[in-house]
């Protein structure tokens, strides 16, 4: 399955403070072929994120390690989606919505005055609930769509791009013959992988999905479920999910947000790493969510 990932050197460095390529000391670089990763954490310090008057989510900090999936769960309406939307400023895209606290970026803050929100949605990417291809483009063309948007128009690129995202998106075999269909044409498991395709293809750091297997079939969450293991040898994958066994399955480290009173905003309840928050948790709470007894 490795080497699906091995083969796969990146084009150039996409960090926005331009940061060089440095091994992350894990593991034995040689397996990784040519590639070396250069994951950077997220270090999210003290962050509250409102929707007009309505404070959503209330002092979290948190970080994210670089190659790592990192697992966010709880009850629905504690604000995982919205913590998920202030980790590449996708939050503020909603009218009335804000945010306080930082997100550091290895050293960047990005919500410093200077630094371009749509430049930080490149380097950190999202997968929605529901797969959601552009219906009226080809699923190359959907693939390669982000390029296009940044001006590249170089055939052979491109092509060598949507094989890439697509090979890694564990979708490539499947379509290969049918680039030029439409996307409508593939099963929601096949979108999806599409969409995490399409995501990968502008080459981010960080990819973001909410509940990106809530809407398939078991088969496909499996697979979904794959993909997202192999990505982060590459990546760092942030991931809500409503599955508590998906979480223990798939992550390295969970979160659990929780509403302590009806409406109170939401809180970062209990982190840590995966194994442990599964086995002895340090809160009663997280203990009464992952045995099921709530939400
Ligand atoms: N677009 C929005 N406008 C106003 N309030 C919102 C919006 N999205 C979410 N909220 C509110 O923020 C809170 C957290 O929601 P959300 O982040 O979607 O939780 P979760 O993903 O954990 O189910 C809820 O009270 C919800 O009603
Ligand atoms: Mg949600």
């Amino acid at each position: 399955m490795l080497n699906r990932l091995k083969v796969v050197p990146k084009t150039s460095d996409t960090s926005p403070n331009g940061t060089s390529s440095t091994p992350n000391g894990k593991g034995n670089p040689a397996d990784l072929g040519t590639f070396v990763v250069h994951g950077r954490p997220i270090i999210v310090e003290h962050l509250n994120a409102w929707y007009g008057k309505h404070l959503s989510i209330k002092d979290v900090s948190m970080t994210i390690q670089p190659n790592q999936v990192t697992a966010l769960i709880g009850p629905s309406g504690c604000g995982k989606s919205t913590f998920l939307r202030t980790l590449n400023r996708m939050h503020e895209l909603i009218p009335g919505a804000r945010v306080e606290g930082s997100v550091l970026f290895g050293d960047q803050n990005i919500y410093a005055t200077n630094v371009d929100p749509v430049a930080t949605r490149r380097h950190i990417g999202m997968v929605f609930q529901r797969p959601n291809p552009f219906p009226t483009m080809s699923i190359f063309d959907n693939v390669v769509a982000g390029l296009r948007l940044m001006g590249i128009r170089d055939r052979v690129k491109l092509e060598a791009v949507a094989e890439r995202s697509l090979t890694q998106a564990a979708l490539w075999q499947e379509v290969k013959d049918r680039l030029r269909s439409s996307p409508l044409s593939l099963s929601g498991g096949q979108q999806q992988r599409l969409c995490i395709a399409r995501a990968l293809a502008v080459e981010p750091e960080v990819i973001l999905m909410d509940e990106p297997a809530s809407a398939l079939d078991p088969i496909s969450t499996q697979q979904i479920e794959d993909t997202i293991t192999e990505l982060k040898q590459v990546y760092t994958v942030v991931v809500v999910t409503h599955n508590m066994q998906q979480a223990a399955r798939i992550s390295d480290f969970t979160g659990f947000f929780l509403i302590q009173r009806h409406g109170d905003p939401g809180q970062l309840w209990e982190f840590g790493p995966t194994a442990k928050m599964f086995s002895t948790p340090q809160r009663e709470e997280t203990e009464r969510y992952i045995t099921g007894r709530f939400g």
